[in-house]
């Protein structure tokens, strides 16, 4: 039996910290949740770590629903949340809905959507259909990219309590737990002790209950940005391109394929085709 939205509010209560890691795909998303990780979240930082997308704007309810699907099919442990993508949920409660039972349908256990005060009464709707929501606030990718660029959020006093403000909006209208991106650690830490939901940071410090990575940052897969927040524990990059490099080099040299790549045919077939080829 896999995580549930219980277990994740548990391990609050409890004071025990909460994993999370992004998942796009089958096979990623196996050993991710082999590794005992609490929550898998099908981020739409795909769109940047695995479309190639500048920013995460482009990324399509059809594009989640695939990655969706994926990471769904390889979970048996881990709870699945999977990201709204810029402006499924913006336009009307109704489209908000809808777009989060298709991540449902594609087999996620809850979705999360970017956003303070202005879309509690969305998330209140989505979460009174029976849908667990993930708020997100701090920094937003799908909109403070375009206003501000990348920027620590929660700096100034105003900020900082327009942001705790947005938090319990969030709590209110029934989230179950809140990502805090790149918010300064001390903000991060008043939020936490306030709410009674799960605060996951990502860039927010120690105090939260929670830490979230994308999947391609920690194991060093990605290097078009390389946030200060991020601790990279492989350097798959350099380990990919010299395997794949070595890969060449051994088909130029005759190296590969070796006899132990290929199949070979029995001794007195091989006799009778040779005879009927000569
Ligand atoms: O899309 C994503 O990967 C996210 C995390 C950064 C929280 O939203």
């Amino acid at each position: 039996m896999h995580k549930s939205v219980k277990d994740i509010l548990d391990k609050k209560k409890n004071g025990q910290k909460i994993s999370v890691i992004t998942a796009y795909d089958y096979t990623l998303a196996s050993l991710c949740d082999k590794a005992g990780i609490d929550i898998m979240l099908v981020g739409d930082s795909a769109g940047m770590v695995m479309l190639g997308y500048e920013n995460t704007i482009p990324v399509t309810m059809e594009q989640m629903i695939l990655f969706t699907e994926a990471v769904s099919r390889a979970r048996q442990n881990s709870l699945v949340v999977a990201d709204m993508p810029f402006m499924s949920y913006q336009a009307s409660t109704s489209d908000a809905i809808a777009n989060s039972g298709r991540l449902i349908k594609a087999g996620a256990d809850s979705v999360k959507l970017e956003g303070g005060k202005i879309v509690a009464p969305t998330i209140q709707a989505i979460v009174e259909t029976g849908i667990p929501v993930m708020g997100h606030i701090g920094f937003q990718p799908q909109t403070t990219t375009l206003a501000q660029g990348y920027r620590v959020q929660a700096k100034t006093k105003d900020a900082a309590l327009t942001l705790i403000e947005d938090a319990k909006a969030l709590e209110k209208a029934g989230a179950f737990s809140i990502a805090l991106e790149m918010v300064t650690s001390e903000v991060s830490k008043i939020i936490s002790e306030s709410i009674s939901i799960p605060t996951i940071g990502i860039g927010s410090g120690k105090f939260c209950d929670g830490q979230v990575l994308v999947v391609h940052d920690l194991l060093g897969m990605y290097d078009k940005l390389k946030p200060k927040f991020v601790k990279q524990y492989l350097s798959l990059s350099d380990q990919i391109t010299k395997a794949v490099s070595t890969y060449k080099s051994d088909i130029e040299s005759g190296k590969f394929p070796a006899k132990e790549n290929w199949f070979t045919m029995d001794k007195t077939e091989l006799d009778k085709l040779m005879s009927e080829v000569d």
